[in-house]
């Protein structure tokens, strides 16, 4: 949980995997259960910052201004997908929430891939 990257890939990956079926419910009329997915997907919010700040606390001193914006990115992540789901709830328009989702991502997948620990693709 400290040194290897394992435990915080599964949190945001079952996270990415909650989000898009809370909204394919959302979209098949099924508020009930789009309800039930979201509460599931707040749990992993918490895993994913707590899995997040292990790591941070122990590696940071490596790089601390980058491992300070990759969190903070992760955060902005987290916070597209509530502000999605809320606004998808009430009706209210998402586009420019779905543009922030897809720009939020590509950074922290960069920054996460690109940081020492675990998977280097940049
Ligand atoms: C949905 C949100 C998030 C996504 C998609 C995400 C994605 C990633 C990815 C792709 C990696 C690299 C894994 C590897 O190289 O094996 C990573 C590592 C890391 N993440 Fe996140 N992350 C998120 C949220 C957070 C948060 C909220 C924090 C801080 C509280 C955080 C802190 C870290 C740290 C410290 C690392 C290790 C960096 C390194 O590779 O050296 N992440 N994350």
């Amino acid at each position: 949980m400290f040194d290897n990257t394992h435990a915080h890939i599964t949190t945001w990956v079952i996270a990415i995997i909650l989000f898009f079926v809370a909204v394919g419910l959302h979209n098949a009329g099924k508020a009930k259960g789009m309800k039930v997915v979201h509460m599931i997907l707040r749990l992993f919010y918490l895993l994913i910052i707590l899995t997040g700040a292990l790591l941070f606390w122990k590696h940071q001193g490596i790089d601390p201004a980058l491992y300070g914006i990759k969190g903070l990115v992760g955060i902005w992540v987290i916070g597209m997908f509530e502000m999605l789901l809320v606004r998808m709830k009430k009706g209210k328009d998402t586009k420019v929430f779905w543009m922030l989702l897809a720009l939020s991502l590509i950074i922290v997948l960069f920054l996460g891939f690109r940081l020492p620990l675990g998977i280097h693709i940049f």
